[in-house]
Parts: C-alpha cells; structure tokens; sequence
C-alpha cells in the first residue's frame, strides 16, 4: 500500500544549521503516530517537512505518493484541504471572532450555504466547548481556549490527515482529557490519519499506535507503547523516564 506520508533520506538545515539529517520514515493510512523527544530537536520542523511548508534541502518528501516538490499551484490547494493542522503558533486570526475563525476555512473550501457554513461552525465550536464564546477574539480567550479553538478550526474541513503539535500543551488534566477524547473520535469518525508531538508521555502512550523520537537530528522507531518501554537504546529510556542521568545533556 502507498503510505499516506514518506520521508526518504530527508534532511534539513535552517540558516547553515543541521536540524533532521537523513530520515526515513513511512506512514500508513489511519495510523496514530507520536513523535517525541527533547525541546529544540527538531518536531515541529519535522511536522511541517511532512505537511508540506517546509522543503527538504536534501532527500525527498512524499503525501499519498506524490513528491512535495512537484506538486503546485491548484493541486496544491486541494492537498492543503486534505490537511488539518493545528500546530504551535499562528493558528488563528486574530482580528477574527471566535465563529468566523472556525467558519472562515469552511467558508474559503466549500461552496456551502451561508447557514450551513454557520450551523458546522456551531457544532465544532459546541464540540470543544467554546459555543458561549463565540462573538470574543482570540485574545479573549485562555491560552487552554485558544488551543482549544485551534482544533475545532484543523477539523473543520475534515481532514484525511491531522497534524498535532502539542496539542494540550497548557491544559488542566481534564481539559486534556477532553481535548484527546475528541481527537479519538474525531480520527474514528473520519478514519484520518493522526500525527502528533508531544512532551507528556502519559498522552504519547495513550494516543499512538506508533512513537518515534527525534534525537541527534536522528529519527528513531520506537515501536508500540509497549514495545518503547524494553528500548535498547539508553536515550529512549533516559527520555521517556525524564531522568538527567544518561547520554542524553539537557538543553
Ligand atoms: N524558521 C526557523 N529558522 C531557523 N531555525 C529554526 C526555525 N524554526 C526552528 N528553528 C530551530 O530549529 C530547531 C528545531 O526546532 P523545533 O522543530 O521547533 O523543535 P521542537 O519542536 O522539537 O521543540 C531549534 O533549534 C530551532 O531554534
Ligand atoms: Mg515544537
């Protein structure tokens, strides 16, 4: 089967300086994949070589068999209705209201009736908890909120992949728990394929079929939750167990 997201031999570099060298990497459609590892080493980079924002300097990246590199233009738009991201910064319109965020990319990819447009609108903002917040700005809003919003706008084109970068990153554990939930039935409803990073391990065993961790520019196969916990490698076990003891030197 073609994965719905390859990576080979891709590397990167921003301003002269080496962020992923040479990865590999294949994704299958409707799987969950959790990237972890330590701050500044690369995640987020990671994310956006896979979602197409950034290009490779060296080595190639494919979305549903196709190189990012050939593909433009229009086709490009479409792909981009494909992808659902919420990632760290810059996710919402700030001169917005809370509604017109979420109705503003259902509004720009669908022709649909201006009441359909606000009735989706109103289910998402419902599903995440903000439907009494609908007519403030962003900066009315918590950080928690924010985030919060920032979902409901990744799944308003239901998309065939979702891309998570920290999403309950500044979450009670209960917001959290509310936040995953959703995530989960939202991936079984639309059978999407799920990518997230996070720092909390609690969250990558819960929500991966799969972890990776990103470590010395390096992309490593962990494997299931389980199978991450008997890792040979010393840096895994260091990192998942948040110890300062080890190879690994802290930031
Ligand atoms: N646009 C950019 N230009 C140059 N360097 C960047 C840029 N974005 C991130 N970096 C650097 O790339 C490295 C990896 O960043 P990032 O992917 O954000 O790490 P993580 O998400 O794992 O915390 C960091 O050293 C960061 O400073
Ligand atoms: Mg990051």
């Amino acid at each position: 089967m073609t994965p719905v997201l390859e990576m080979k031999n891709a590397s990167i570099s921003l301003n002269k300086k080496l962020i992923i060298d040479n990865m590999n990497l294949k994704i299958q459609e409707h799987e969950s994949v959790v990237f972890i590892g330590p701050s500044g080493g690369g995640k987020t980079i990671l994310l956006k070589l896979l979602a197409g924002i950034y290009s490779p300097t060296a080595g190639d990246v494919f979305i549903n068999g196709e190189n990012w590199h050939d593909i433009t233009g229009e086709h490009k738009h479409d792909l981009a209705k494909k992808l659902g991201m919420l990632f760290q910064q810059g996710a919402l319109f700030d001169p917005l209201t809370v509604i017109e965020n979420v109705a503003f990319p259902i509004r720009e990819h669908y022709n649909l009736p201006e009441e359909e447009v606000l009735a989706k609108s109103q289910d998402l903002l419902e599903k995440v908890n903000l439907l009494d917040s609908k007519n403030k700005l962003p900066v009315q809003l918590s950080g928690g909120m924010q985030r919060r919003l920032g979902i409901a706008r990744a799944l308003a084109l239901n998309p065939q992949i979702i891309f998570y970068d920290d999403p309950v990153a500044g979450q009670d554990p209960m917001q959290s728990d509310q936040m995953l939930r959703l995530i989960s039935n939202f991936k079984e409803k639309n059978k999407s394929t799920l990518l997230m990073v996070t720092s909390n391990m609690k969250v990558a065993y819960r929500m991966a079929d799969r972890i990776f961790m990103i470590i010395d520019h390096e992309l490593i196969d962990a494997g299931t939750p389980k199978q991450i916990l008997e890792h040979p490698d010393p840096r895994i076990q260091q990192f998942i167990h948040g110890s300062l003891d080890g190879p690994i030197k802290s930031l």
